[in-house]
């Protein structure tokens, strides 16, 4: 099956960036938003994201026009009728997606896949509240997804072989890298990434060293290109919060449970880079 019109749902700092690699590798691209003044905030972030680009010699002016005639934002989820394919990228919450997923399949024509930007949650349920579960599986993107290469591709024990096939073609088409995971919480990047995270944040509640320190010290000393801190503060600490719980849900190994400074953080609103503090502080 030939993906031409690709359905975004939501237009936050994930499904943005992946709304924007859509349209930029010729894609139609619909995104749906929940209100207006997300929608516009979500939009003028891709259209920001290719001014940069053209300013790099990355685009040309021509090729900005043609990305922003292939990009439409949308409040209404009958604009996905005729999607060959929708990328769900709402709140990392089951029950939320549990509504989704039977909507989506209402609205979206009978061959069109579904597919979640999920990083931990169960997409074999999401799966199994729509009537074709052959044709739903996971996509998940990286951040900032329009940078990063790899896309994780999950396969229930329902997905069809077809549907995978013409995911992978799809992820191959946005430049991107895929792997393929069973749908096991957490897959195969934050099954590995999470503990790590976990352990930077319980060495500052045990005093072992700062979070400047450490960071430091896994850059130098291991050549990632951020360290853990600034790495959370990046992906949000709410996030890595949810990730944490839904790995620890089906493990429950200890090494997954989200200790108790990160709790605290995200109840008291410090989710990172997005709310202007989390480990760090932002203007
Ligand atoms: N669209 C297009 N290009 C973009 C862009 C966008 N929206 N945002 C950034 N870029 C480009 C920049 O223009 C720049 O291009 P050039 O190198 O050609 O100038 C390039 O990306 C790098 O950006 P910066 O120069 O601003 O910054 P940097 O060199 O410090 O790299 C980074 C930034 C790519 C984020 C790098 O620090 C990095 O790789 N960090 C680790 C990120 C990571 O681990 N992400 C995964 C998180 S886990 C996750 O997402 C999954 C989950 O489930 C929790």
């Amino acid at each position: 099956m030939a993906i031409r019109k690709v359905g975004v749902v939501g237009c936050g700092l994930m499904g943005s960036g992946i709304a924007q690699t859509c349209a930029q590798n010729g894609y139609d691209t619909v995104v749906l938003e929940v209100n207006q003044p997300l929608l516009d905030k979500g939009i003028t972030r891709i259209h920001g994201a290719w001014v940069m680009m053209a300013g790099k010699g990355k685009l040309t002016s021509g090729q900005v026009d043609e990305n922003h005639t292939r990009l439409h934002g949308t409040l209404a989820m009958e604009d996905f009728a005729d999607c060959d394919l929708v990328i769900e990228v709402a709140i990392e919450n089951m029950e939320a997606k549990l509504k989704l997923f039977p909507a989506l399949d209402h609205v979206v024509k009978p061959a069109g896949l579904l597919v979640s930007n999920t990083s931990s949650l169960n997409v074999t349920q999401m799966g199994a509240v729509t009537k074709r579960p052959d044709k739903v599986c996971g996509l998940h993107f990286f951040n900032p997804a329009p940078v990063m290469k790899l896309v994780e591709i999950v396969k229930t024990i329902s997905t069809s072989d077809e549907t995978i096939t013409t995911v992978r073609q799809f992820a191959t088409s946005l430049d991107k890298t895929p792997v393929l995971s069973k749908d096991t919480a957490g897959f195969i990047v934050n099954f590995l990434l999470i503990p790590y995270l976990l352990a930077a944040i319980r060495m500052v509640e045990n005093g072992m060293a700062t979070c400047e320190d450490i960071d430091t010290a896994m850059k130098l000393g291991c050549g990632y290109p951020m360290g853990p801190f600034t790495l959370l503060d990046y992906v949000g600490l709410d996030t890595t919060m949810w990730a944490a719980e839904a790995i620890y849900n089906e493990y429950k190994d200890p090494l997954y449970a989200p200790p108790p400074l990160l709790r605290r953080m995200v109840i008291s609103g410090m989710y990172g880079k997005k709310s202007g503090k989390g480990f760090y502080h932002y203007q």
